[in-house]
């Protein structure tokens, strides 16, 4: 049965609001591809784009994904629906969904691998070795064949549980409680990094940038890295808009999840980067940086079995809320728009993610060498979703929000009635006009070299 408008669910109060999208944010983007990703990229110019994209390009999508989900009170196929007679739209709305789909395809390969760390852990087979014994132990468990696949569909099976226990008790109540605490043992853990010899060394890396280092693949991938991060372009929070309230006060709601989701990012790297080199481990390690690095502080720390079990635990948990996320967008979608039950709809979901997380997973190991333009399916679809999809379903939003939108409605949106201010209003349009989309584009142009305005810098 389809909801009426009224017994539509929505979330039960300001710090639910808050909590299940900062949920969505954070998570695996913040803690594993955040620093692989800024290592990979030549460090601190990568982290200097990463925040110009993040507040020029990431915080205004959000708010016209706010304005679009509150505004329609529907998925993100729906909403374009509904706001829009014209049906071209929608394309938004099936991008995302497939985008959803595609993320989903490797994030729960990853998200499989902290659930591993904690069994490690808790049996005391993680333990105090080389960094050297912490790289093969991590290769040859991500290359094996059941194990790591074993761990990705128990995450599947999480993830399903809590979407099929609904909106109100399952996402928001999970997201309340395990956040901060995540944010704590966070804090921890830069304190240790921060005091191991040669730490300074690594905060340089971080924080001081070399400019020589920006090319066009940098800008692509700290542009990706935003929108990936902060879950926008894909329609995901134009899905959770949707179950906001009245009085919640958007302009706000997007600052405070741009600001905490990008000051975990940076704690990440804080985390990371003095121990990546204290210990001597390639920066540009790539997708196992976070796993073959946190191994090394944890064996530095008093109780260091328990600390990491703690750590990975709340990874598996960030990463759980916005797999809820991602889960709930299509599910949402097909629930809403193909009159299936939220069940049905939930069970579709999850069997078609579990076909693109074994392969992703196999990429690691016995289909390594089956590779599509020199990427394996894995990174496959990481490029195609974080580079392709989300930018452009991002210039797309702007370019609906900013052009399609009548301004008066809009500011109605985003200022509630005009019961709170919005000083800036001018200037968001205008970004969300011309500066946002340009600046993609020039990205993506820039990249595929068409045009190449880095030489002139
Ligand atoms: N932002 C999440 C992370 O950092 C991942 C995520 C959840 C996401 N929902 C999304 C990414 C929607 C893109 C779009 O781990």
């Amino acid at each position: 049965m389809l909801q009426t408008e009224e017994s539509r669910p929505t979330f039960g109060s300001r710090l639910g609001i808050i909590f299940a999208t900062v949920g969505s944010a954070i998570g695996l983007g913040n803690i594993w591809r955040f620093p692989y990703m800024l290592g990979s990229n030549g460090g601190a110019a990568f982290l200097l784009i990463y925040l110009l994209c993040a507040l020029l390009l990431g915080l205004p999508v959000m708010m016209a994904e706010f304005y679009i989900g509150r505004h329609s009170k529907r998925n993100a196929v729906g909403a374009f629906k509904v706001i829009a007679p014209d049906k071209k739209w929608s394309i938004i709305g099936y991008n995302g969904m497939l985008a959803a789909f595609f993320i989903l395809g490797f994030y729960f390969v990853i998200a499989g691998w902290t659930l591993e760390y904690v069994f490690q852990a808790l049996t005391g087979s993680l333990g105090d070795k080389s960094a050297a014994e912490f790289r093969v132990e991590f290769s040859n468990f991500s290359s094996g064949l059941f194990r790591p696949i074993l761990w990705t569909l128990l995450f599947i099976g999480f993830t399903h549980y809590i979407i099929m226990t609904g909106v109100k008790n399952g996402i928001e109540r999970s997201s309340k409680f395990l956040m901060p605490l995540l944010f704590v043992i966070l804090i921890a853990l830069c304190i240790r990094s921060l005091t191991l010899p040669g730490a300074m060394t690594g905060i340089d890396f971080l924080f001081k940038p070399d400019f020589s280092k920006i090319n066009s693949s940098v800008l692509l991938s700290a542009m990706g890295q935003a929108f990936f991060s902060l879950s926008v372009g894909m329609g995901c929070l134009i899905t959770y808009a949707s179950y906001f309230d009245v009085k919640t006060h958007l302009q706000r709601t997007a600052f405070e999840v741009t600001a905490i989701d990008t000051l975990v990012a940076v704690l990440a790297g804080i985390m990371i980067f003095p121990a990546v080199f204290s210990f001597g481990i390639e920066p540009t390690a790539g997708v196992e940086l976070v796993f073959i690095t946190l191994p090394n502080v944890f064996s530095q720390l008093p109780l260091g079995a328990l600390w990491a079990c703690f750590f990975f635990l709340l990874l598996a948990v960030a990463a759980l809320t916005s797999t809820i996320s991602l889960h709930e967008v299509v599910t949402a979608y097909l629930h809403e728009e193909r009159y299936i039950t939220r069940k049905r709809a939930a069970v579709y979901v999850s069997l078609g993610v579990t076909v693109l997380a074994v392969l992703s997973s196999l990429s690691f190991g016995i289909m390594k060498n089956f590779t599509f333009f020199g990427l394996t399916f894995f990174d496959l679809l990481d490029y195609v979703t974080t580079k392709l999809m989300l930018p452009f379903g991002g210039m797309l939003i702007c370019i609906f929000t900013g052009w399609y939108i009548d301004k008066n409605v809009l500011k109605a949106e985003l200022t509630n009635r005009g019961t709170v201010p919005f000083y800036l209003f001018r200037l968001y349009r205008f970004l969300l006009k011309y500066i946002a989309p340009v600046a993609i584009a020039l990205i993506f142009l820039n990249e595929l070299g068409f045009v190449n305005f880095l030489k002139s810098l």
